[in-house]
């Protein structure tokens, strides 16, 4: 079972496609205390996916995060559920696809299943899944839910995929026999939307992780390393053929922090403004240390790294005027990115600059 042709390409025939990552938070992705950081607040999320539904932006890609990281703004503390998220802002939109971020063992799968099929009727096939397995101990403490040891997460996931795609199928009614989850007799009615499945993503790094999106996954969301596109391309090829050798296709979509001001200079004001100058380096230390990311453990590259956390927890940082910005941009998507998951500072505000001198850019570079 395949996501349909539309859905697979975001409906769009753009190269290169373009969404916007974190906006269901409070700060988004910038661990920043000025003053128009992002508010997360469902009219905000609301305005910004009319907005981007209007200018073309792809996708919308959720955090799914159920507990702040603490620091001077509670960094992330305020975050809207992203599958309720993505059917409102899917009831209000007409192109984008709206992605759930959903941590799956956390949620049922005959629960998770019928959630998701009832967000894509809402957006007559525009929903998507990311799947997490887990990564912040404290959140699963809140849940008095047990995070597994790392690979064992996959396997669980890979049963509650399985369940669910078997939810999705034209299977009548199913027993789930599973080593972690058993259902029996399990009608799941109505199917998504139009024939076909959501397409279905992940952000692994492991290879127990990334050995699973291989498996299961349209879409593969990998950082790029700091100056090093080289290794990104291989990557990408590598994961690719990977894919294909099971008989399937993955793209891979990359995640970029754009600062974008008509000069180089206002660009750089601004970038060491909010992200050196007003960092909430109390959130961010407190991200690396949960990360094991430690002065001892990363001597040569450790403020660097800080820097990094605080600009966009990690994603490509992308400063400059709109011609620096295509470029980088189309940089990333000739190393073999399919899409770039983008963030601001405040989506609502650079969003319009962003559309109206970089958009067209990309489109004379023939990516959108
Ligand atoms: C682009 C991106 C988005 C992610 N989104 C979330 C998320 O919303 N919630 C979450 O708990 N983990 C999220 N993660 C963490 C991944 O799901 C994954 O656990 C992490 O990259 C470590 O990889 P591993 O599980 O293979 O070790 C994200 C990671 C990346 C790179």
């Amino acid at each position: 079972m395949s996501a349909a042709p539309g859905r697979f390409a975001l409906y769009s025939r753009n190269t290169l496609k373009l969404g916007l990552f974190g906006a269901n938070c409070s700060s988004g992705r910038a661990v920043t205390m000025v003053p128009e950081r992002w508010s997360g607040s469902w009219p905000d999320c609301l305005r910004l996916a009319r907005l981007a539904d209007a200018v073309g932006i792809e996708f919308m890609l959720p955090v799914g995060r159920w507990k702040g990281y603490g620091g001077d703004t509670d960094y992330q503390g305020e975050t809207l559920e992203t599958v309720t998220w993505a059917a409102g802002l899917l009831a209000a939109t007409q192109r984008m696809t709206v992605f759930g971020t959903v941590h799956a063992p956390l949620i049922h799968p005959v629960i998770a299943a019928k959630q998701f099929v009832t967000a894509d009727h809402i957006g007559e096939g525009r929903f998507g899944l990311n799947v997490v397995c887990g990564w912040n101990e404290d959140e699963f403490d809140m849940f008095g839910a047990e995070l597994r040891a790392h690979d064992a997460r996959y396997e669980y996931a890979q049963e509650w995929l399985d369940a669910i795609k078997l939810a999705w199928s034209d299977a009548g009614e199913f027993d789930f026999p599973g080593q972690f989850i058993k259902l029996r007799q399990v009608r799941a009615k109505p199917k998504p939307f139009g024939g076909g499945r959501p397409i279905v993503m992940n952000a692994a790094v492991s290879a127990a992780g990334q050995a699973f999106a291989i498996r299961n996954c349209d879409a593969l969301f990998s950082m790029t390393p700091r100056g090093k596109l080289d290794e990104f391309a291989a990557h990408v090829a590598k994961v690719k053929a990977l894919a294909r050798a099971g008989g399937r296709e993955l793209d891979v979509y990359t995640v970029g922090v754009i600062t974008c001001r008509p000069t180089t200079r206002e660009a750089e004001e601004y970038y060491r403004h909010c992200v050196i100058d007003h960092a909430d380096w109390a959130a961010v230390d407190r991200i690396m240390a949960m990360r094991g990311v430690t002065r001892q453990a990363f001597p040569d590259d450790f403020e660097q790294r800080r820097l990094h956390q605080a600009n966009g927890m990690g994603g490509m940082p992308i400063v400059g005027d709109p011609d620096h910005v295509a470029h980088e941009l189309a940089q990333l998507a000739a190393a073999g990115a399919r899409g770039i998951a983008l963030s601001f500072v405040n989506y609502l505000d650079e969003l319009p600059f962003f559309a109206q001198e970089v958009l067209p850019r990309l489109s004379r570079l023939g990516l959108r």
